[in-house]
């Protein structure tokens, strides 16, 4: 553990930076240098006190857990959370997530996780119509429960090859989905289209998937001033593609958050892109920003993984922390640096880590 605590005076905000495995570390340090440079424009007014935890699969590997036993306690203290990405070949995928990234989501209650979509300037989506509208909406991702609240078992591997059974079962609690959807309504009313799509399966899922629109109905009822739709999770991947510009706050349970948000910066460009913020509201314990992404093995050590997805994390952290003024300025300078046709690889440029970094450094000037 390293702590660095700057010496200027003024606010000092206290952050846990969890590199994790793989581009984690690369792009955690990029995202540090452009909150420290906006930290040192500020003329004393903020700064930032890190402290890196080297959790992850290495630590693993050495200690035989993903994270120390009491790091949550270390954790519990700080004022948030900037988390890289946690997965590398050496452990398995569901040991490493839930002994890093989802045992801290769930341990903090950060119910809410907030990924918006946004499409840059000078980056090429696959979709034509980014060209033509101006394209941003926010998936909201119900982040504790549903298919992912870990319940279910192995069994019956006593029957000899082939006999082994699994159920893994998804929860849905009315307190859970109310609370989420009050989220995803409140935000919809500071956004410029006030609209929240509510993502289903209830013809399929007759039980979990019916609860989850009853709740629906009933929350919409509180928001007149809100538009509404319930859309199917199969049709909603096809609106994302096809009638994006009709979007504005989308709210979804954690499976079908999860790979509707995927799809989203993918569209935008690249999964390198997506920020995203796991946000316990009540603020009883701090919250947690990370880019989308995973590790990355396949290009990680490199130097060349786009940094913006960590970079668009830094701005939510920003703006959770009370510094709205300093998100945006985050915001402009990404998309002065994409517009400028500073691109990493994964955007179709040729811009490392690095380059991308100084150019969003540069651009903070902009403002
Ligand atoms: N939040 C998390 O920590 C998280 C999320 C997803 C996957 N994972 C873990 O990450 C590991 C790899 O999983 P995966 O390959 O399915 O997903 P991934 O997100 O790591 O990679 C998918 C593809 O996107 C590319 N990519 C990802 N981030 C990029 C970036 N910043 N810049 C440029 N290209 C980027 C990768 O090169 C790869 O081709 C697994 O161990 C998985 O469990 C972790």
């Amino acid at each position: 553990m390293k702590t660095e605590r700057p010496g200027t005076p003024g606010q000092t905000y206290r952050i846990a930076a969890i590199p994790g495995d793989g581009v984690g570390a690369e792009v955690v340090a990029a995202g540090r240098t452009v909150l420290d440079a906006l930290a040192a424009d500020s003329a004393g007014a903020f700064d930032f006190a890190w402290t890196e935890f080297p959790w992850g699969c290495a630590h693993h590997e050495r200690t035989g857990r993903m994270m120390d036993e009491d790091g949550l306690d270390r954790l519990a203290d700080f004022d948030a959370l900037y988390f890289g990405a946690v997965g590398w070949p050496t452990v398995p995928d569901h040991v490493s997530l839930w002994g890093l990234r989802l045992r801290i989501c769930q341990s903090f209650d950060q119910w809410a996780n907030v990924r918006p979509v946004r499409f840059l300037p000078g980056v090429r989506g696959p979709l034509r119509a980014a060209d033509e509208h101006e394209l941003d909406w926010v998936v909201v991702r119900e982040n504790s429960e549903g298919e992912y609240a870990g319940l279910g078992g192995r069994n019956l591997a006593g029957r000899g090859p082939g006999g082994e059974v699994a159920v893994q079962s998804a929860l849905f609690t009315e307190v859970g989905c109310e609370r989420v959807m009050r989220y995803a309504f409140d935000l919809a009313r500071t956004r410029r289209h006030r609209k929240v799509s509510s993502v289903t399966k209830s013809n399929a899922q007759q039980y979990g998937m019916v609860l989850w629109d009853d709740v629906f109905r009933r929350v919409a009822a509180d928001y007149p001033d809100v538009e509404t739709e319930s859309v199917l999770v199969d049709a909603m991947a096809a609106r994302f593609v096809l009638r994006p510009q009709d979007l504005s706050v989308v709210v979804a349970s954690n499976l079908n958050a999860d790979i509707l948000s995927d799809l989203g910066s993918a569209l935008a460009g690249s999964l390198g892109l997506a920020a995203s913020a796991n946000l316990n509201p009540e603020r009883r314990f701090p919250s947690m920003f990370e880019p989308v992404h995973g590790s990355a093995p396949d290009i990680a050590g490199r130097g060349v993984a786009n940094p913006i997805g960590a970079v668009g994390s830094a701005a939510l952290l920003l703006d959770h922390l009370g510094r709205p003024a300093e998100a945006a300025r985050l915001e402009r300078a990404i998309a002065a640096t994409t517009a400028a046709g500073v691109l990493p690889r994964d955007l179709g440029g040729t811009a490392t880590t690095a380059d991308v970094t100084a150019a969003l450094v540069d651009h903070l000037g902009d403002a």
